[in-house]
């Protein structure tokens, strides 16, 4: 296990936005959560697909085809290791985390899933980890369950019991949530859950950035990720499942390469994966996924996680001391359970000028309702919240900066 100290300074050299100046000021990029910043080696990765074997995959039989599609497959022998999937027939790519949770609401669900039927979620859902599932059971009149939240910002664990014996067919839970931090002991979640007979899909957007993944350990049936949060290009992620469960699904999408032989009124399908990516892929989206997960594996997740736990102990005590921010999350003594994600409250001010402060400071944080609405209007009670999140390439002196933001704005907007 690789567990040397992350080098801030010579990580920062790596991000060549992070020399951007942003109103005047060094960008502090406290927003990964929302989206990470990109490596030169993934930068130039794709710059030498274009440059140097542009061609589509699959296809062509000359010199660059054959080399876009080694690395097309490259790219998910990578990606199957790095969260120890097995084989790597079972990595579909896909747009982004949303698109592989809709393909498992789509195809496992319409042919799973029943009237009456029941699939359990969480209120510490993203909408993407809601909205497919409300889709579900609306065309199938299934029933959709919630697990409550603890004061502690956790799943309940007797409210999951209790639920699981209602015997919903699917549970599909955040690994991570993006707006608490807390991270879900996703093995037993899943372990109770199969006990129960229910399926289980992991969304795995927020964790597998962070933390470790072992999915041969989690034992979970479908897990879902999106490059562009861990260093890779946006519109790739991956849709993983156990190999007996995309035998017996059907494609979601028709088209050229998912077929093995098509007839005028019936089609077979190709091979895992391929049966489910359906037309000319997001090839260089591939290849630069590829890079981003080889830069995160030399580092080393444990550093990775380790790095990022510094900082938020130190973002969570710097924010505890002020009396007038109130912090949405595992306090700092389940740091362990965390990721470096911190919503607030500036008490007095409303997040958006909170963040168009923090903006004039040359700080990126997001604020809004952080697309996961029931969690914050139903259990947390606030409509918006500000959020700072961390990653490899983050500093103190970026935290020290947004202490600074916050006592600005509560000096300029604050009438509470
Ligand atoms: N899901 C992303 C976030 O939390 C976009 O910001």
């Amino acid at each position: 296990m690789n567990m040397a100290e992350i080098d801030v300074e010579r990580i920062r050299k790596d991000f060549p936005i992070l020399k951007v100046q942003m109103n005047g000021k060094e960008l502090a990029y406290l927003d990964s959560a929302a989206t990470s910043q990109k490596p030169r080696q993934v930068i130039s990765k794709i710059g030498k697909f274009y440059k140097t074997y542009n061609a589509n995959i699959h296809r062509g039989l000359y010199k660059i085809s054959e080399e876009a599609t080694e690395e097309y497959i490259k790219s998910k022998d990578v990606c199957a290791k790095f969260i120890h999937a097995g084989k790597s027939n079972q990595i579909i790519y896909v747009k982004n985390t949303t698109e592989a949770i809709n393909l498992v609401a789509l195809s496992w669900g319409d042919a799973n899933i029943g009237e009456g039927d029941r699939i359990l979620i969480s209120k510490m859902e993203h909408h993407s980890n809601i909205v497919p599932w409300q889709m579900l059971a609306k065309r199938k009149k299934a029933v959709l369950d919630y697990i409550e939240i603890t004061e502690g910002m956790q799943l309940d664990i007797l409210d999951y019991k209790k639920k699981l014996e209602r015997k919903p067919k699917l549970v599909a839970l955040t690994h991570a949530s993006n707006v608490l931090g807390t991270i879900n002991d996703a093995k037993n979640l899943t372990r109770l859950a199969h006990e129960a007979e229910a399926l289980v899909l992991i969304d795995g957007a927020q964790s597998t950035p962070h933390i470790p993944i072992n999915l041969r350990e989690i034992d979970c049936d479908f897990f879902a990720f999106s490059s562009h949060k861990m260093l890779g290009p946006s519109g790739i992620g991956v849709l993983y499942a156990k190999e007996e469960m995309l035998e017996a699904m059907n494609p979601l999408f028709g088209g050229g390469d998912m077929i093995r032989s098509v007839d005028l009124q019936e089609s077979t399908w190709n091979d895992l994966p391929w049966k489910f990516e359906a037309g000319t892929q997001n090839i260089e989206g591939a290849i630069g996924f590829g890079a981003a997960v080889k830069y995160l594996k030399k580092l080393g997740m444990e550093s990775v996680h380790s790095h990022e736990k510094k900082l938020t102990k130190y973002a969570l005590k710097r924010v505890g001391e002020m009396g007038y921010v109130k912090v949405y999350g595992p306090g700092i003594e389940h740091i362990d359970q965390r990721l470096g994600v911190i919503s607030f409250a500036i008490k007095g001010v409303h997040p958006h000028d909170a963040a168009a402060v923090f903006d004039s400071e040359g700080i990126a944080i997001r604020s809004g309702h952080h697309c996961a609405m029931p969690l914050m209007r139903g259990v947390l009670g606030e409509p918006a919240l500000c959020r700072m999140s961390f990653y490899i390439y983050n500093k103190e002196e970026e935290i020290d900066r947004a202490i600074v933001a916050i006592e600005k704005a509560r000096k300029m907007f604050s009438r509470g």
